[in-house]
This record gives structure tokens, sequence and C-alpha cells, in this order.
């Protein structure tokens, strides 16, 4: 890994350890999904450093709403939703020759494939695949692990939420995939 990469990977850490926690399980995820695809090792290099860099941004929204142990209003969610470009622009700022592609995959991690989602609404196949794949994987684990304001759900109801009402908001074929590999993966929840 890029030693840049490395330390901002730790620097969110130090920041939040959650979100790093979260980083790493949505990493192993991303490449379980990549690889039950058939990308190639050099794109499961590039999907893992974008899963990993995916929540950087939130380096720079601030404690009293990243910490915050509810709901958000409406003011507090746009600041919360900021990270996606924040994380663009610092990834985009790295001295690597995957810098573009990789800040632009951290810019998409939150479009749905309905066009419901931030920051551009962008619909299907106008969201870049990498995106769409750490977005799988961010959504499960969200949904799987504890947090101040919702405990973990299990797996089994985390599967029909991804599929049910939230189904349009995800490739189709990569949730099929998606539903396919996580029932052996190490990372499914109870
Ligand atoms: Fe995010």
């Amino acid at each position: 890994m890029n030693p840049i990469m490395k330390s901002l990977s730790v620097a969110l850490g130090e920041r939040d350890p959650e979100t790093r926690l979260h980083s790493d399980r949505v990493i192993g995820l991303s490449r379980e999904l990549g690889a039950h695809i058939e990308l190639s090792s050099a794109e499961l290099e590039i999907l893992g450093l974008a899963a990993c860099l995916h929540d950087i941004g939130k380096i720079g929204i601030p404690d009293r709403i990243l910490l915050k142990p509810g709901c958000f209003a409406p003011d507090e969610r746009e600041t919360m939703r900021s990270h996606a470009l924040i994380g663009e622009r610092i990834v985009k700022s790295i001295d690597d020759e995957r810098s573009g592609m990789l800040s632009g995959i951290v810019r998409h991690h939150h479009e749905n494939y309905d066009g419901s989602g931030y920051p551009d609404g962008l619909r299907g196949t106008d969201i870049p695949l990498f995106a769409r794949i750490i977005s799988l994987a961010d959504n499960y684990d969200a949904m799987a692990t504890t947090r101040p304001y919702h405990p973990g759900r299990p797996h089994r109801e985390i599967i029909d939420i991804l599929a049910g009402s939230d189904g349009e908001k995800f490739d189709p074929d990569l949730l099929h995939a998606f539903c396919h590999i996580i029932e052996r993966s190490p990372l499914r929840t109870a």
C-alpha cells in the first residue's frame, strides 16, 4: 500500500476507532465480492484501497456530528454527507497514479442504483463499479454493527432489508452475488 494511504488509515483510526474497524470489515467484504465476480488481482488491490479510504472524509466532520448518538437534524445530515466530498479531496491529493480513480470511488460510495443517493444522484452503471460494491459491503456492515443509535441486526433481517424495500438501491447483479458470498463469509453476522 502507498505509505500515505496507510498513514491516512491510521489517522482515521486515531480520530474514530469505530470507523477504522468498520472500514477494515468493508475491505474484507468488498474483496470477497470482487473475487466472486472475478476481478483481477490488480483490480482487487484498487478495490481494497478504495474500501480502506471510503470514509476517510469523516476526519473532517466535527465530533458533535460524527459521534452524535441519535438522529441528525437536516443541517447535521448535510454536514455528515459532506464526508464523501471531503474524502474525494483528500484522496485526490495523494501523489499516486491511482488517486484519480480512487477519489472518484470515494466520492460516489453513497450513490444508490435508483438515483436516490448522494452527492450526485447517479443512477445504475453511471455509478463506478467499485463504488457499487463498497456500497453493499458498507450497508451490510453498518446494519450488522451495534451503534449508539441502533443495535446490530441479525443476518437474516439484514438480507431481507437489502433485498426487500432497499433492493432498488443496489445493483441487482451485485446484490445477488453478495447474498451468495455473505452466507460463507467470516464477516457474516449471526
Ligand atoms: Fe460513508
